[in-house]
């Protein structure tokens, strides 16, 4: 089959389109035909060894995918023919990909399986940071950086279908637009967000800020903080792991809460199962999409999201010819 593989650590352009062995699932996977494979962060991060998770060279890069189960263990509610999602960490850009069965989930008639294969990675981590360890509430307010990104739509779609208000931080005026036609009305460029939200909040402050981007803005963010808020780190694109001076937590009762999605479903094998079916009843909205690339160009479509150019979400074609 063919896959986009990582042979050499040099970043998302290095990735080769090569002829490889189809996997053979183990005992505890499923063979999965994939449609479709979202392209995410953590790919940049691992094709240049910077991710938390390294691979063994060489490895076929991509983290989830939406497409059709060709084998399945017994006992699991899969069949062939079966329309799933799964989180893979590696192995999606690629015809077929054997995914851990306790990260697979039915995908719904309705959702096709470009949109399906925005929804593991983003929606899944954002559902545990929000309402897992963020305790978002109703009528609560939500800043989110870097809200055109992958993170950052999913964010702004989750929270408002929860209930809150959101306030979107992004870099330039056509990411404002963008953000503004998912329904966030409420845009603040990053030079200047730390007054504007604090005048469009009269001085209060916001509940939750999300930030997948860290770097020299999050002591602003801990500024924009209402009493007994929460700062929710997701990650670091902007390059820096900022650091904490845990005074200002205590002076303003607030918190700084670690996510880790993957971390936390390596401890707890059930989590996947429970965040999808909590997820699938939310989804009356349809994540927002850049533009999908053939497998031929899967390492321009990872480069896209390091060239800060992505509005959305990039999806790789597996079995599109180009
Ligand atoms: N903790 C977890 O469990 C978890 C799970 C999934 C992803 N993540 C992390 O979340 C972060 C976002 O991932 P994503 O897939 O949403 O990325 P993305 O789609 O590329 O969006 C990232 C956003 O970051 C902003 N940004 C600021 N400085 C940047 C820079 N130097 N280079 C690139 N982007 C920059 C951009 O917005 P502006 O241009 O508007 O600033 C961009 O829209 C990554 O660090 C990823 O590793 C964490």
């Amino acid at each position: 089959m063919r896959a986009a593989r990582i042979i050499s650590t040099d970043g998302p352009r290095s990735v080769r389109i090569e002829e490889v062995a189809e996997p053979v699932a183990g005992p505890d996977e499923v063979l999965i035909d994939v449609e479709a494979a979202g392209a995410n962060f953590p790919d940049v991060l691992m094709s240049k060894n910077q991710y938390q998770y390294k691979p063994e060279l060489p490895f076929v890069l991509g983290g989830e995918v939406a497409g059709t189960v060709r084998e399945a263990p017994a006992g699991w509610g899969f069949s062939p023919g079966d329309r799933v999602v799964a989180a893979t960490t590696t192995g999606a850009f690629a015809a077929t990909v054997a995914a851990p069965v306790h990260r697979v989930g039915l995908l719904p008639a309705a959702v096709d399986f470009v949109a399906g294969a925005c929804l593991p990675l983003n929606y899944l981590t954002m559902s545990h940071a929000l309402v897992r360890r963020g305790g978002l509430r109703k009528g609560e307010t939500v800043l989110v950086h870097g809200a055109a990104g992958g993170i950052g739509t999913a964010t702004i779609q989750l929270a408002q279908v929860l209930g809150a208000r959101v306030i979107s931080v992004v870099s330039t005026p056509e990411k404002a637009e963008f953000v503004r036609s998912l329904g966030c009305e409420e845009v603040v460029l990053a030079d200047e967000f730390k007054d504007a939200v604090l005048a469009l909040t009269s001085g209060a402050g916001v509940d939750i800020v999300v930030d997948p981007v860290g770097g020299d803005r999050f002591t602003d963010s801990l500024r924009c903080l209402a009493p007994l808020g929460r700062l929710l780190v997701i990650g670091f694109t902007a390059g820096e792991i900022p650091s904490v001076k845990v005074n200002r937590l205590l002076l303003n009762n607030i918190d700084v809460r670690g996510v880790g999605w993957g971390a936390y479903n390596a401890k707890h094998p059930e989590a996947f199962v429970q965040e999808w079916a909590q997820l699938v009843p939310l989804l009356s909205f349809t994540p927002p999409l850049h533009r999908t690339y053939p497998l031929e160009q899967a390492g321009e479509a990872v480069a896209s999201l390091e060239e800060r150019s992505v509005l959305g979400k990039v999806v790789v074609l597996p079995r599109q010819l180009s």
